[in-house]
């Protein structure tokens, strides 16, 4: 079949974009995007794009926002050394047992903070929330005709989120009292077991099991990194999380749509939307700049937002299954934290693959966000760009499950 409900979606969202150029209706000078504290002040209603739903999400009324705001500059901030982000299938023994006491430890200390605390669980919702919302109105523009900001389904996409997931680890850390931790990651898209497929067992670093199975560690329901509201089939042992999804909700009880095997369908997912990022916009979304209405859902995603990232969203169900709520089932970081490593994975395969976007409306975008210490920082997109200035790197795993797949 040449012509997947996928491709569909997207030309259907393509003829939607060409009807859109608002910019130049509105003869504004293009610029990029800029969260300021005004911005926030002026934070109002959001609507779910997904539901229609109005939410309330600005930050809460006790957070001040009359507070100096400070530039994030990556290498003079990564003051706790390197750390590496390991796939969570692999930990075994004292070190996954220690791991599970720090995350566990970190999420009752999250969860219990006041809703003042910017570092608070709830917080930490409510910036996600306001920034996918349409919350926050772009400067000068107005809400009512639809000039607000959206972090999904454009090129804010994967800059957003792995800022988001880093500062988001930085408070762990500091609620920790250890600069040491690292946020591992959910390697969802691996379902070869690389040590049997590859005969790589024994040859250098690295995790080489399936990783496509809902992670234990956020799977115990007495501890805090677990959410009650879950779609009941994350429960279920060994069940493969579907990667096909591109529309809709599978019934929660009807959790099998693979074996528990190689699932083809999830390697081809995986393949396909590595693959298509010849031009930066297939890979990283469209555009959105200043002066750019917010669009519908799912118009202008990049690949590895459209899929496999909102099927897992779709998959796991419950609080991940909007932006307004997202961020409160801890979930949400490792998996975040694996798509931004398949981003990295991205800009290293092959040779035409490394075209980051270059215009100077993403590079300078500004994001605002409220470090470990509760302090504002101005932080750009172009200063995310290099992991390894930010002070961390990903285990090795087995992507040449997808890498190699062949239909
Ligand atoms: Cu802002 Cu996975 O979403």
């Amino acid at each position: 079949m040449g012509f997947t409900l996928k491709n569909l979606l997207q030309h259907i969202i393509l003829l939607q974009l060409a009807t859109v150029p608002v910019c130049m209706l509105l003869g504004a000078q293009a610029a990029p995007i800029r969260i300021t504290l005004d911005t926030l002040k002026t934070c109002t209603q959001g609507l779910v794009a997904q539901t229609n739903i109005t939410t309330s999400c600005c930050p809460a009324p006790d957070i001040n926002l009359d507070v100096p705001v400070v530039d994030f500059i990556p290498k003079r901030d990564r003051i706790n050394g390197h750390r590496v982000r390991k796939a969570l299938q692999c930990l075994s023994g004292e070190e996954l047992e220690t791991y599970t006491q720090k995350l566990t430890k970190a999420y009752d200390i999250m969860r219990a903070l006041p809703a003042g605390d910017p570092r608070s669980l709830l917080q930490q919702q409510r910036i996600h929330c306001a920034y996918g919302s349409g919350a926050f109105i772009q400067d000068d523009l107005s809400a009512a005709d639809n000039y607000t900001i959206d972090v999904h389904s454009n090129w804010l996409f994967l800059p957003w989120h792995r800022m988001f997931v880093y500062f988001h680890e930085r408070i762990l850390q500091k609620l920790l009292d250890d600069p040491t931790f690292a946020l591992h990651f959910w390697n969802f898209d691996n379902s070869l077991d690389g040590t049997k497929s590859n005969g790589v067992e024994g040859k250098g670093e690295g995790c080489f099991k399936p990783g496509h199975f809902f992670p234990d560690i956020y799977n115990n329901n007495s501890t805090s990194t677990f959410e009650p509201v879950r779609s009941p089939r994350t429960l279920i042992p060994n069940i493969t999380v579907d990667l096909t999804i591109v529309a809709g909700v599978p019934q929660a009880n009807i959790p099998v749509r693979f074996a528990n095997d190689s699932a083809p369908g999830n390697r081809k997912a995986m393949h396909d939307a590595m693959q298509s990022g010849t031009i930066p916009r297939d890979f990283f979304g469209v555009p959105f700049k200043y002066g750019d209405a917010r669009l519908f859902p799912l118009a202008g995603a990049g690949s590895l937002e459209f899929q496999p990232h909102n099927s897992w969203h779709r998959w796991i169900g419950g609080l991940t299954r909007f932006p307004s709520t997202a961020t409160a089932d801890p979930i949400f970081n490792p998996a975040h934290a694996n798509i931004e490593r398949l981003w990295d994975v991205w800009m290293k395969m092959g040779d035409n693959r490394k075209l980051q976007p270059t215009d100077p409306d993403w590079l300078d975008v500004e994001f605002l966000f409220w470090d470990e210490n509760q302090v504002l920082r101005r932080i750009k997109i172009r200063d995310i760009l290099s992991i390894s200035d930010l002070g961390y790197s990903f285990e090795k795993v087995y992507d040449e499950s997808w890498m190699d797949f062949v239909a």
